[in-house]
């Protein structure tokens, strides 16, 4: 079942519907001002940290889930609404909601009023600008009234939901005109406060939460609305909320906008007060001049269109499936982004409380991005590198806000430093830049201690190589990719955490999958370490690669696949001869990847055996069969009920890995198999299954052995969406940026006729048409480049500046 259907010319998911299966969100912002939407106007926003600078409240899991956001009532002799129709819930005669790229559009008509609330945060600017248009769509003079809402948060939002006896003593409001002001602490340390403005005079306002919902109210009857009539309250403690009421009156066909803006100000210390306890509101009157009227406002949403279209314009396909192109051309670029902005931070899964940015996640997201705006890589790169200790190990995750790692959490997850060296390889080969190398960066973010970003890939490398177990494969240390197979934890204590709890200093526990990382990535350390000329370091550390994927082979497969690690006992995980989680998703793919056991054979084998034990309808689980019970020595593996999350969920981050591996294989109708069953837009017809967004990655379907199989958790945050981009786009479409060009190399269903690729690359605009008139999977016969011949399948970069033919015949 559909709720909404996808509208690729203005690249919008539209939603016929506020009754979702779940909320479908959306992300307003590109730089330092947030907001989380829902299609019923619920969400937050927040300035850069989601825990620190929160400015909006929100009650995760709540009743309904998703109560609390920025809405607008609409008041009409009596009768009250809102558009998106949450809260209130009174009927509409019409609802409609457009996601779009980075702003949303939401309508609802009833008794012949429409409005419209249209939400986005301008380029450049800290503030969510909301336009509301009524239109009277009747035939008689209407006079109605519109009570705006938003529900201010104490900044902290942690402190702001937890620490009661301080927070309902110390909220403070101004009201200046037609704007209210939030300035809780800002009499002490803070030199930041909320503004919340309409560009309208005002009939009143409301700035007291319980004066405008009432003590027994809900925000489906907020007393005020309830009379149609504001209180004009100052909040003094409690909680302070923004609420405009505005007086309209319509004549039949006649349409107003009010354009508010939710903004944040930060002013210097010396500059902080325009009189005592008055704030200094120049900012911010400056800030609302700029959204005064409506040609202002569409200039804005002009240049936030501008910016998309141009982040997108890198990568674009025209395959005659419309799926497959709006997942290339829009939804899976979209969500690479936000992953890159947000990280695991906010989403409808994820609080905003829970801190750092991953290691591992962010080199793994800018695999999705690093095409688009390969500067930000760069310096993401060199944030995430600060945080690595001189023996190669590094902080799991760190602070944004910071950069400093993140103590809580620690290290010892010892597949991290190995993903440092393919995210730099990835930024390398899309820009050639091989300046970054030469960067100086610290060691545990001490500015006295630094080396070079080449001397901390080689850190990198060394790590894995000076902590090899008893097999002479890679110590998994607290866990590898797989964060949940603690191996060395034992936790027998309630509630503790697995990720932060101390673990035992084992040296035998060994991972199967960090082998096969460690050879995957390997020769980009190689390639790079000979392009500065180290051909001895090159040399010494392919032996080290190969000697790997001997070891691999000898102690890492198990007849038919790859074994999954040997535990703190030395015994196997992910084999035949245990009796649960027998076979792992994670090696399959990445030492197939790796190129491990493709001559003889073992290659072929794991992926069928993937194919016979894992796959299912709705993708292709973790492992089977799933764990029944709590096992001390797997840890957090075996806490799920089976079927969810990383025990036999099906998780989404790796099945591209088997895609990839599908095409290594040149198994090209396998792979989009795979990549059909699990891209979003294929799942619409299933949404009352599948229950989350349409339109993007969710971290986890529930798999074959869940009571809920098909049914998906974690949307939008996670590393899901670089990896199936990159699968898709750079192994199954097959335009990969390497070091020394672009290499044409897909992959594809052997049905398919032929397709066509823009990609910008290093300056240069490239139109690829790819033809199949001999249906195969995978072979370039021929290659030309503006009608000249090139040998092989890598174009070296033109470097001009203009747009290039390139024609791609496969045979
Ligand atoms: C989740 C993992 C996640 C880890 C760290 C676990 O509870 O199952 O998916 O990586 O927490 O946040
Ligand atoms: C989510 C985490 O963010 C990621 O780092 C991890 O690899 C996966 N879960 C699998 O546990």
């Amino acid at each position: 079942m559909k709720f909404g259907t996808f509208d690729d010319t203005r690249k919008e998911y539209v939603i016929n519907t506020p009754k979702t299966p779940y909320p479908w969100i959306n992300y307003l912002g590109n730089e330092q001002f947030f907001g989380l939407i829902s299609n019923t106007a619920g969400g937050y926003t927040f300035y850069r940290d989601a825990r620190l600078r929160r400015l909006t409240r929100y009650r995760y899991n709540n009743i309904p889930l998703d109560t609390g956001g920025r809405y607008y009532y609409l008041y009409d002799d009596g009768d009250f609404w809102t558009p998106g129709w949450m809260p209130v819930k009174r009927d509409l005669d019409f609802y409609e909601c457009r996601h779009g790229l980075g702003y949303t559009s939401i309508t609802g008509e009833r008794n012949g009023i429409s409005v419209n609330q249209l939400a986005f945060v301008p380029m450049g600017h800290n503030a969510e600008v909301h336009r509301l248009v009524v239109k009277n769509t009747g035939s008689a003079k209407k006079s109605v009234k519109l009570f705006s809402f938003a529900e201010f948060c104490l900044w902290n939002a942690q402190d702001d939901m937890t620490n009661f006896q301080r927070n309902l003593s110390t909220g403070e409001v101004e009201v200046k005109d037609s704007v209210i002001y939030h300035k809780t602490e800002y009499r002490e340390r803070r030199n930041h406060y909320a503004f919340y403005s309409v560009n309208k005079e005002i009939a009143g306002f409301d700035t007291d939460r319980e004066a405008f919902v009432g003590m027994y109210n809900g925000l489906e009857s907020p007393q005020a609305v309830v009379a149609g009539e504001p209180t004009n309250s100052v909040a003094s403690g409690w909680s302070p909320i923004g609420s405009h009421a505005l007086n309209i009156t319509l004549e039949p066909g006649e349409e107003q906008s009010f354009i508010f803006v939710l903004g944040y100000i930060e002013n210097p210390e010396e500059d902080k007060w325009e009189s005592l306890n008055v704030i200094n509101k120049k900012p911010a009157e400056a800030m609302i001049a700029q959204f005064a009227t409506d040609a202002q406002v569409d200039a804005a949403l002009a240049a936030l269109a501008a910016h998309w279209d141009n982040l997108l314009s890198k990568y674009q396909i025209q395959s005659g499936d419309e799926k497959l192109d709006r997942m290339v051309n829009i939804w899976n670029p979209y969500q690479c982004m936000v992953t890159f902005n947000m990280s695991r931070s906010a989403s409808y899964f994820e609080s905003g409380i829970g801190r750092g940015m991953g290691f591992r996640d962010s080199n793994q997201d800018l695999l999705g991005f690093v095409h688009q705006i390969p500067e930000r890589a760069k310096e993401r790169i060199l944030d995430i590198a600060a945080t690595q200790f001189e023996d190669g190990s590094a902080y799991h995750q760190y602070q944004p806000l910071t950069k400093k790692g993140n103590n809580e959490v620690g290290t010892g997850f010892n597949d991290d430093p190995l993903w440092l060296i393919l995210g730099t390889a990835a930024y390398i080969k899309e820009t050639g830049d091989t300046s970054i190398l030469d960067e100086q960066v610290p060691f545990d973010s001490n500015p006295d201690n630094t080396a070079t970003l080449f001397e901390h890939l080689k850190r990198s490398f060394e790590h894995v190589t000076n902590n090899l177990g008893p097999h002479g494969l890679p110590l998994i240390g607290r866990a590898d990719w797989n964060d949940c197979l603690n191996l060395n934890c034992f936790s027998t204590e309630p509630g503790e955490s697995f990720q932060t709890t101390a673990n035992i200093e084992g040296r035998v526990a060994e991972s199967v999958f960090i082998a096969g990382l460690f050879v995957f990535v390997g020769p980009d350390y190689a390639e790079i370490c000979r392009m500065r000329g180290l051909n001895d370091v090159a040399v010494d550390a392919e032996a080290k690669i190969d000697n790997m994927k001997e070891i691999t082979l000898t102690h890492g497969f198990d007849g038919d696949w790859f074994l999954r690690a040997y535990d703190h006992y030395g015994d196997k995980i992910g084999s035949n001869e245990n009796e649960e989680g027998k076979i792992f998703i994670e090696p399959q793919g990445i030492c197939v990847m790796a190129g491990i056991g493709v001559e003889d054979g073992q290659a072929e084998k794991a992926l069928s055996s993937v194919q016979e034990h894992l796959d299912t309808d709705y993708g292709i689980v973790l492992q089977q069969p799933p764990y029944s019970k709590y096992y001390l020595n797997l840890g957090e593996i075996s806490t799920y009920p089976p079927g969810y999350k990383e025990n036999a969920g099906i998780f989404c981050h790796n099945n591209p890995w088997i895609m990839i591996a599908e095409t290594v294989l040149g198994h090209g109708d396998r792979a989009f198999e795979i990549y059909a069953k699990i891209a979003p837009a294929y799942l619409e017809d299933i949404s009352e299954i599948h229950r989350t967004e349409p339109y993007v990655y969710s971290q986890m379907i529930a798999g074959k052995d869940a009571v809920r199989h098909g049914e998906a958790k974690n949307s939008w945050l996670t590393g899901t969406a670089a990896w199936n981009y990159v699968a898709i786009t750079q192994s199954i479409l097959g335009i990969q940026a390497d070091f020394n060009g672009l290499k044409i190399d897909p992959c594809i269903p052997s049905a398919w006729d032929s397709f066509e690729i823009t990609r910008v690359f290093r300056g240069d605009t490239y139109v690829i048409q790819i033809k199949n008139p001999n249906h195969v999977s995978k072979g370039v016969a021929s290659l030309t480049l503006d009608g000249v011949a090139v040998e092989g399948n890598i174009i070296a970069p033109v470097g001009d500046g203009a747009v290039h033919q390139v024609v791609v015949e496969l045979g």
